[in-house]
């Protein structure tokens, strides 16, 4: 039996499970998995039913900071998968730190990324956070794409990413504290290296290549993108979320006009699950990614699409937290506190992606988005 421990917190929630089963198949016998959550019993029943009785399976609640240090003590890694997790904040990574273990997070965002920073937090080692599917692969998806076509250069990219999709409650919690504690712009695009409000307008009952439905596209960029446009030295960019149903989107603009004084969490939480739900009733889920990138490629003008689908963005994320777990149990992460889009090597990325049972298609067009015209859809 191996000594190298990965202990799995929320280890049989939706992307825990995910991670658990792509680590069963990329660390492989040289890894135990430990698989943590406030359910001893459903963390023995996940262990039991689908990692063949294989894995240690442990009750931990991130509210006692005694039963987080008994988890992660003797762990390589801690890998938190445990939602909602904005309001634990950093106590998975502090059991972490406590532990001399590296650490992965499936969410984290800003605030836990300039705690861990912060030299006052004492953190030491490595840790990847925002290693899900969005963040995470969305901004790991251009820079892959970057790479495997070898652009010399590349200056404008045109994105669409959304599908149709459950919510579980750990990711709607942690979505809609986002959306309360964040402000959005308008329209926003890159120009010219210029951050633009109002330079794009929603689309809606738009068709767009390889959707399968008309579609709504919102107009919108993340922090992660305008580090993306920083990496990849892009002057323009267009990215459009895009939401096949319109329940979700009808709730999300409730959710961002608010008042603060009637924010409440849980009620606005359930609710995106419900939307969720009818949004999906009758239809297949799935989750795509549509990236064009313009630059140059061997001096020459050149324009490359590259679309991704998985059936389910849970799978999608835990494939993600998994690889940033191996690449931090591999060394490959460098100590101090990052991004999956920033940090995970794009090349291992993309080879490991496209053989992840996760991802249904994945693919290069050589040219712009719309001009697939064989499978103009997937
Ligand atoms: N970046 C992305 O694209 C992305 C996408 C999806 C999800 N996520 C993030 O991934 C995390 C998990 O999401 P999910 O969809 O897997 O949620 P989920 O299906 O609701 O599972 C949550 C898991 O966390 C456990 N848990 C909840 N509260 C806990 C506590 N206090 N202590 C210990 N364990 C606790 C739950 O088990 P018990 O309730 O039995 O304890 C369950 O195993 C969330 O932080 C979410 O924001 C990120």
């Amino acid at each position: 039996m191996s000594d190298v421990v990965v202990g799995i917190l929320g280890g049989y929630g939706t992307v825990g499970r995910a991670t658990a089963h792509h680590l069963r198949t990329w660390a492989g016998a040289s890894v135990r998995l430990r698989i943590g959550g406030r359910r001893a019993d459903a963390a023995s029943a996940f262990v039991s039913a689908e990692l063949g009785g294989d894995a240690e399976a442990v009750g931990v609640d991130l509210d006692s900071p005694s039963e987080l240090d008994r988890f992660a003590d003797g762990c390589a890694v801690v890998v938190n998968c445990a939602g909602p997790s904005r309001r634990a904040y950093d106590r998975a990574a502090r059991a972490a730190r406590d532990a001399g273990a590296g650490y992965v997070d499936a969410a984290g965002e800003e605030p836990l990324r300039d705690r861990l920073a912060d030299p006052a937090s004492g953190w030491r080692g490595p840790a990847v956070l925002n290693a899900g599917m969005f963040p995470g692969l969305s901004g790991l998806l251009p820079r892959c794409l970057y790479r495997a076509e070898r652009f010399d250069r590349a200056d404008r990219l045109l994105g669409y990413v959304g599908g149709i999709d459950r919510f579980t409650p750990g990711a709607a919690g942690d979505y809609v504290e986002s959306l309360f504690s964040g402000s959005s712009e308008g329209g926003v695009a890159w120009r010219g290296g210029v951050r633009t409000p109002n330079a794009l307008r929603r689309l809606t009952g738009v068709e767009l290549p390889f959707f399968p439905d008309a579609v709504t596209a919102q107009p919108g960029l993340t922090s992660e993108v305008d580090t993306l446009v920083e990496a990849l030295h892009l002057s323009d960019v267009d990215w459009y979320n895009v939401f096949p149903g319109d329940r979700v989107l009808d709730v999300l603009r409730r959710i961002q006009g608010t008042a603060p004084a009637d924010r409440d969490v849980a009620a606005a939480t359930g609710e995106l699950i419900a939307a969720a739900e009818l949004d999906r009733a009758g239809r297949r889920s799935y989750q795509l990614f549509v990236y064009q990138l313009e630059g140059t490629i061997d001096g020459g003008r050149a324009v490359r699409t590259l679309v991704l689908r998985g059936e389910d963005g849970y799978g999608l994320s835990g494939m993600v937290t998994a690889l940033a777990a191996v690449e931090v149990l591999e060394g490959a992460v460098p100590d101090g506190a990052h991004f999956a889009a920033d940090v995970l090597d794009p090349d291992r990325t993309w080879s490991w992606v496209r053989d992840s049972p996760a991802v249904t298609t994945c693919r290069v067009v050589d040219g712009p988005a719309g001009e697939d015209t064989d499978e103009g859809e997937l």
